[in-house]
């Protein structure tokens, strides 16, 4: 029974995880790479715990629980105790490879899980600069974390399925996720079909088909859609989007993956999205 999580990176995605596997017992350890980092890592994951009491989603008991399953450290040499060790860095194939070496080096118990949340970066390549590829799945989950039922569980040619069966067991009957399982393939399932849809919407906005306003109403109250595309972009990053475009293209070679020329000069110009209070939209 997995219930010694380790999380590599405590940004926006590795916040959620951790947030969502401390809730659900079990005991958490984040790698940040500084004493800021930690901090704005844990405002981020208390600031969720206290939106989810709020709403009614949380017991305050369970909240303080939460909160005493989570430890913090700047080194991966503490992940040696790991069971299973989620990897949520920036979608740097270079960062996530060098991580992937000092886990594999660090990491005690030759039955542990060494696990990446990239939405990206071919797993077959993280696990190759390990001694124990049969161990390294994808374990890709959704913004916001917390209330995103989703995981995909993403499969290697190398990866052992008795591994690939505790990784599904423990995200979805501890974390409570669905899982779907997908090949090692760009974008895996729901990114192979979000991101060509998304980057359509920025290439209508550039061509001055509609407003933002107008094309985010029009898939919201036209197809259901909870945020409309440009509004998904500005919560995603426009540097992830185009990080992700740009691998699928790599992958695909085809015109439907490629970074439209906007994006490309909003993400140079630092326009980021919701993260730098400036995309589509403004945010305060
Ligand atoms: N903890 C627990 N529950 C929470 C919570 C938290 N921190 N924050 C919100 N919730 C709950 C709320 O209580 C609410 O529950 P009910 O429906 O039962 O009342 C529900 O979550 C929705 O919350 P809100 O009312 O605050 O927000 P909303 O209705 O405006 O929805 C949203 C916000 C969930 C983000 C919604 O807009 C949405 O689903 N957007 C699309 C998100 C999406 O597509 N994400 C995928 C991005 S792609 C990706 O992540 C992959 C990649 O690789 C790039």
């Amino acid at each position: 029974m997995i219930e010694r999580i380790g999380i590599v990176g405590g940004g926006q995605m590795g916040a959620g995880i951790a947030e969502v596997a401390a809730k659900a017992g079990t005991h958490v350890l984040v790698r940040e790479i500084n004493a800021e980092l930690v901090e704005m890592s844990l405002t981020r994951i208390t600031a969720s715990l206290d939106k989810a009491v709020d709403r009614g989603k949380l017991e305050s008991a369970d909240r303080e629980a939460a909160l005493g399953r989570l430890d913090y450290t700047t080194d991966l040499a503490d992940m040696a105790d790991r069971q299973l060790v989620i990897e949520a860095v920036t979608e740097d194939e270079g960062l996530k490879t060098e991580i992937f070496r000092a886990l594999d080096e660090a990491i005690e118990d030759p039955d542990a899980i060494l696990a990446s949340n990239t939405s990206s970066i071919p797993i077959t390549r993280l696990a190759a600069v390990t001694s124990r590829p049969e161990h390294v799945v994808g374990m890709h989950f959704f913004n916001p974390v917390p209330v995103m039922a989703l995981m995909e569980l993403v499969t290697t040619v190398r990866s052992d399925p008795a591994v690939e069966a505790r990784a599904e067991a423990y995200a979805t009957d501890v974390l409570g996720k669905t899982v779907i399982r997908a090949k090692d393939r760009g974008g895996f399932v729901v990114n192979m079909l979000l991101v060509p849809y998304l980057l359509g919407a920025v290439r209508m906005y550039e061509a001055g088909i509609a407003t933002a306003e107008d094309i985010d109403t029009g898939m919201k109250l036209g197809a259901n859609h909870p945020m409309g595309p440009l509004t998904l972009c500005d919560f995603i990053g426009l540097d992830t989007m185009k990080l992700v475009a740009d691998v699928l293209f790599d992958e695909y070679k085809e015109p439907l993956y490629a970074s439209p020329p906007l994006l490309t000069r909003m993400v140079e110009a630092g326009l980021l999205g919701r993260k730098t209070g400036e995309g589509f939209y403004t945010y305060t």
